[in-house]
């Protein structure tokens, strides 16, 4: 089956009351529009046009590097004028699938059934709907047959009453699509041209429509508000809460964590409040997240624990390390086996070996620590010179002592120990200690300045 999909991504969206076009406000972390062209994408060989209008550079811009065609609908004359605009990008013999860039859960498997059931004629998904408020109604005759989709501002009192309601998504053969979307009347409530009109057309040419009835109301929801964006937002967490609880990791509060991206879990790993995860993020067995951690980008291998209160950025963490309360590992950081970051610390393209430790108030940036490495509260590496960074090396068991400044380029040898307070601007070899700071005089019988009257 050749498959064209069109998204339509034309409308304004106003009462997001935004700048932004809405199919760029994201779900999870992911532009509502680029959750659709993924599903679309899972269905294999397509060819995607999108439909784009308000705000169309930005979106062109925001998904230049996506595989998909743009068609510019200018006026916004209806969901069947905005379809009519992809049809020179119709395929021969292909079968068109109409989705909606403000739908954005909508699930791969679900346009496959709508796809199977449209080879004659269009198919239409379809949902029940407690309060069906503001969607077209699925009118079906006594026999279940569909006959048409009215729009709420043209229904009577009957049809109002129905609770099938039109999701929007629709498959048909292309070629139908191409006759039929041009000769659409725009005589209605809204003096739209409305895609659900071919509907009645398909019924009066008696090649018939299949109704497909989606599952899970969520799936076919659109967003118009930031209130929807937010329940959505809130659905898809919760699902995927629900989805880790159920591949075994503890949630302290399935309602107080956010996924923006992939979280992969190994056994018995347990995440307390308040955690945000962003891009791909992997814990190792047994990893343990304090609440109000920021984890994006990173590896964390098994039996590491990260206390409350730390942010982790494009950072590979070994097994049996201890990260934070407070700490922030930038991007780079490397931390071996049993490594130990506390409260205050920095680190930034750092490598931080066996064992070691740097607990409190430090910044390490681009540097190499040993193994077995004590780095004393307060030290910070200078590694930049207001024009250019520099590395520093820290030997094998080396000790810093506390509020130390290493000046880079600078090396610390294998056990080589630095006084506290240093400012170490020269290489220190091995197993030397190195003072680098005022000598202390003690003046005895001193006397402090008295105030003149
Ligand atoms: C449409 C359906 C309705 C269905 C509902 C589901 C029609 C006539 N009605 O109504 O049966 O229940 O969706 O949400 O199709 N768009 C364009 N260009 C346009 C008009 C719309 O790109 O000229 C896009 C919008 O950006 C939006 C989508 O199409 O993403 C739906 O448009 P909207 O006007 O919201 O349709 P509804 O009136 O909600
Ligand atoms: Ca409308």
């Amino acid at each position: 089956m050749t498959i064209d999909v069109v998204i339509l991504a034309a409308g304004k969206g106003t009462r997001m009351r935004s700048d932004l076009p809405k199919v760029l406000h994201p779900i999870g972390g992911v532009p509502m529009l680029g959750r659709v062209i993924e599903a679309a994408q899972q269905l294999g060989d397509v060819k995607i046009t999108v439909v784009i209008g308000h705000g169309a550079e930005l979106v062109r811009e925001r998904f230049a590097s996506s595989d998909v065609q743009f068609v510019e609908q200018t006026e916004q004359l209806g969901t069947g004028h905005a379809v009519a605009q992809a049809i020179p990008n119709f395929r021969a013999g292909a079968t068109v699938l109409v989705l909606y860039g403000d739908v954005p859960l909508v699930k791969t498997g679900t346009l496959q059934s709508l796809l199977s059931a449209s080879d004659k004629g269009p198919a239409l998904l379809s949902v029940e709907m407690a309060n069906p408020a503001g969607y077209g109604r699925i009118v079906r005759d006594e026999t279940g047959r569909v006959l048409a989709i009215v729009e709420e501002k043209d229904a009577d009192a009957d049809t109002l009453a129905i609770r099938e309601v039109n999701t929007g998504i629709l498959a048909a053969p292309g070629d139908l699509l191409a006759n039929w979307l041009p000769e659409l009347s725009n005589d209605n409530a809204q003096g739209e041209y409305y895609l659900t009109d071919v509907i009645e057309r398909s019924v009066s040419e008696e090649i018939g429509v299949t109704g497909v009835l989606a599952g899970d109301p969520l799936e076919v929801a659109g967003v118009n508000s930031r209130a929807q964006q937010a329940q959505m937002e809130r659905a898809l967490q919760d699902s995927r809460a629900l989805a880790l609880m159920n591949a075994g990791v503890t949630l302290l509060d399935p309602n107080r964590i956010d996924i923006r991206g992939t979280l992969e879990c190994d056994t018995d790993v347990a995440i307390d409040i308040n955690c945000v995860f962003e891009g791909e993020v992997k814990l190792g067995a047994g990893v343990q997240v304090g609440p109000n951690c920021m984890l994006k980008n990173c590896v964390l291998a098994a039996g590491t624990v990260v206390e409350a209160n730390s942010i982790i950025e494009d950072a590979v963490v070994g097994e049996a390390c201890t990260v934070g309360p407070f700490a922030r590992l930038r991007p780079g950081t490397e931390l071996a086996n049993g490594a130990k970051i506390g409260n205050f610390v920095e680190t930034k393209k750092a490598k931080i070996g066996l064992g070691s430790k740097v607990n409190h108030l430090s910044y390490i940036g681009d540097a190499e620590v040993g193994e077995g490495v004590n780095i004393g509260a307060g030290t910070i590496t200078c590694n930049y010179d207001g024009v250019n960074k520099s590395k520093t090396i820290i030997g094998d068991g080396a000790f810093i002592g506390s509020n130390s400044s290493l000046v880079a380029p600078v090396a610390i040898g294998t056990g080589a120990t630095i006084g506290a307070g240093s400012t170490i601007t020269r290489e220190v070899s091995a197993d030397e200690l190195a003072v680098a700071r005022g000598k202390q005089r003690n003046i005895s019988g001193w006397q402090r300045p008295i105030k003149k009257s």
